[in-house]
């Protein structure tokens, strides 16, 4: 079995920001979120709890700050390090996590 595809480099995500990255598969795939801090990668799908809007302001772009992750749409915001929702409109929900991991610099899907 192949090793699953990289979806990206670390070192392509400035540290304490994030990109976008999408995911093909057969039922025509989906967006992630790739968000670094240091050493360490998160990722989740790019779906707000509120009301199933992306969370990107611009394509691929996306408002970090200090560990947290806005959504442009109504100003849910989000813990980086865990997806729970801990302010705005849907406080309590959380994103929906990828598990990903950094093998050799590169983040994979697990
Ligand atoms: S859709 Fe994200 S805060 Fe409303």
């Amino acid at each position: 079995m192949n090793p699953p595809a990289p979806l990206c480099r670390l070192e392509d995500i400035p540290d304490g920001d994030a990109v976008a990255a999408r995911v093909d598969a057969p039922d025509g795939g989906y967006e992630l979120i790739l968000l670094r801090q240091g050493g360490r990668a998160f990722a989740y799908h790019n779906e707000c709890p509120h009301q199933g809007r992306n969370l990107d302001y611009a394509p691929g772009r996306f408002l970090v700050r200090d560990g947290r992750l806005i959504c442009a749409a109504h100003g849910a915001t989000f813990a980086v390090d865990s997806g729970d929702c801990i302010a705005g409109p849907c406080r309590g929900s959380r994103l929906v996590a990828a598990p990903v991991e950094v093998v050799d610099g590169a983040i994979v899907l697990r």
